[in-house]
């Protein structure tokens, strides 16, 4: 159902009044009157936008570790100075990020969709700064932050598949050279981990301070588990790739779990950890893994089961994913991890008849994103033939975890304007050397 715009809606009000009253003529001028205003001002406050975008990119993001997460969301969590404190932080988050867009190719930065892009940063930039100067100690104030910030997380909820589109629309309309394709593949990787960072905030002080405990799992804090059975995350995501497998293929190989503790023998795997960024990365793993053990074991009676291993040490929590499913050639590894490269069809946003296992070819580079969120890693290991290897790599000890998150400033400028090197090492000719000239040098 489409719902009625607020403009649509007074229209419909005012032509019933209309033939009922004719006075309301007036206040039909006053109504154009208000919004033509509204209009103006909106415009006016989008128009200052650059200036504040300018301010706040001046200023470094602020990493926070797991511990700060926790306390934030502790006993004595305190509203105020979450609101405090995200009233800033967010603006600086975003206006970092905002002006890495702009330096985005402009045949790129011009596609609808990016512009779309665009539109809901400003937006939602202008909608924080409203809290700039109003009263923390008014708990109405706290409400109303509450409020924008849930607007705010919905507004961005398709940015990974719009982004995804303009970056098709551009990859299907402009030839590509080698430094375009590395500055796009680096300004996403930058800009889908800032939305990582700003859906955590968001998600923190929104879970922490509804007043309500979740009710599946009552010891979160926010989206947090202090004490994360990683075992248990892995089956989760095993299973649902599971079902999403059998319903394509028919058929699923089993999986076999492993757990090494190396700090307290014969007990389960346990962090502090957000158990839905786990999920996350191994959901696509194991949709990976599932898709090529089946594709590559056709036709024989049985499949080969994907062998998972949980490993705690001192410093990291690893787990490895190995499947069976033929591998990838070495020389494309680097390119499983590119938005650019894909190897499946071109999706579009309402296509529903794609494979569900595999999609925009965004599992591998978004998965690798959440590892590294909190200082960790996803790398492939394949071996073409017969099968791959995933290690998705967190740090074991929470004040290890700490929030990467890109920063706008000089480096970071200087890293767009990289042109390509020439080569330092030798070509192979591709004709065969002709050795009788050497013979008759001697
Ligand atoms: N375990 C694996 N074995 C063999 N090939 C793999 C494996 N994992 C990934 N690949 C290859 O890497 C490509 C990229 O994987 P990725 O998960 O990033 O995207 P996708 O699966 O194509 O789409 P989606 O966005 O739905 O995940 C896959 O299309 C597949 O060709
Ligand atoms: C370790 O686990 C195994 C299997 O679960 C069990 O048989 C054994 O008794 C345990 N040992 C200790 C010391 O808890
Ligand atoms: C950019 O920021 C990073 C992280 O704070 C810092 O290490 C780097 O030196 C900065 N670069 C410049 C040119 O200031
Ligand atoms: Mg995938």
């Amino acid at each position: 159902m489409v719902l009625p715009s607020p403009g649509e809606n007074c229209q419909h009000i005012r032509s019933v009044r209309y033939i009922v009253l004719p006075v309301i003529e007036i206040s039909r001028q006053q109504i154009e009157t208000m919004k033509f205003v509204r209009f103006i001002m909106q415009n006016a406050a989008l128009a200052s936008a650059p200036k504040h975008i300018d301010h706040f990119s001046k200023f470094s993001p602020s990493p926070l570790s797991m511990k700060q997460f926790l306390d934030f969301g502790s006993i004595n969590a305190c509203e105020k100075t979450s609101f405090v404190f995200l009233r800033q932080e967010l603006p600086v988050r975003l206006s970092n990020i905002m002006k890495e867009i702009n330096l985005l190719p402009d045949q790129l930065l011009t596609t609808p969709s990016v512009q779309t892009v665009q539109g809901w940063y400003i937006q939602s930039l202008m909608d924080i700064l409203e809290f700039l100067d109003t009263n923390p100690d008014d708990h109405r104030t706290l409400g109303n932050f509450a409020d924008a910030l849930v607007m705010i997380r919905n507004r961005h909820n398709n940015v990974v598949p719009t982004m995804a589109q303009g970056v098709l629309e551009y990859k299907e309309t402009f030839s590509q050279d080698p430094v375009t394709n590395q500055n796009i593949q680096y300004f996403l990787d930058r800009f889908y981990m800032s939305r990582i960072s700003i859906r955590m905030l968001i998600n923190q002080h929104s879970l922490v301070f509804d007043g309500d405990t979740n009710p599946v799992h009552p010891n979160t804090i926010g989206c947090i588990d202090p004490h994360c059975t990683v075992a248990e995350v892995v089956q989760d995501a095993y299973q649902s790739a599971k079902m999403l497998c059998e319903r394509y293929y028919l058929i699923s190989p089993d999986l076999f779990l492993q757990e090494v503790n190396s700090n307290k023998k014969n007990q389960s795997v346990h962090m502090e950890y957000v158990p839905s960024h786990l999920y996350h990365m191994l959901f696509e793993l194991f949709k990976n893994a599932m898709r090529a053990t089946i594709e590559h074991n056709e036709g024989k009676t049985s499949l080969p089961p994907i062998n998972v291993m949980v490993s705690l040490g001192g410093e990291d929590m690893s787990i490895k994913v190995c499947d069976r499913g033929g591998g990838v050639p070495f020389r494309k590894i680097d390119k499983l991890f590119s938005y650019m490269y894909s190897t499946a069809p071109s999706p579009q946003l309402d296509d529903h008849a794609r494979t569900p296992l595999a999609g925009f070819g965004y599992g591998l580079p978004i998965s690798r994103l959440y590892a590294k969120y909190f200082q960790g890693d996803l790398q492939l290991y394949s071996m073409e033939g017969h099968g791959t290897d995933a290690v998705i790599y967190l740090k074991a000890l929470s004040e290890d975890s700490v929030e990467r998150l890109p920063v706008y400033n000089k480096t970071a400028l200087r890293n767009y304007k990289v042109s390509q090197e020439a080569d330092d090492w030798c070509v192979p000719s591709t004709e065969p050397l002709d050795m009788l000239k050497y013979k008759k040098a001697k």
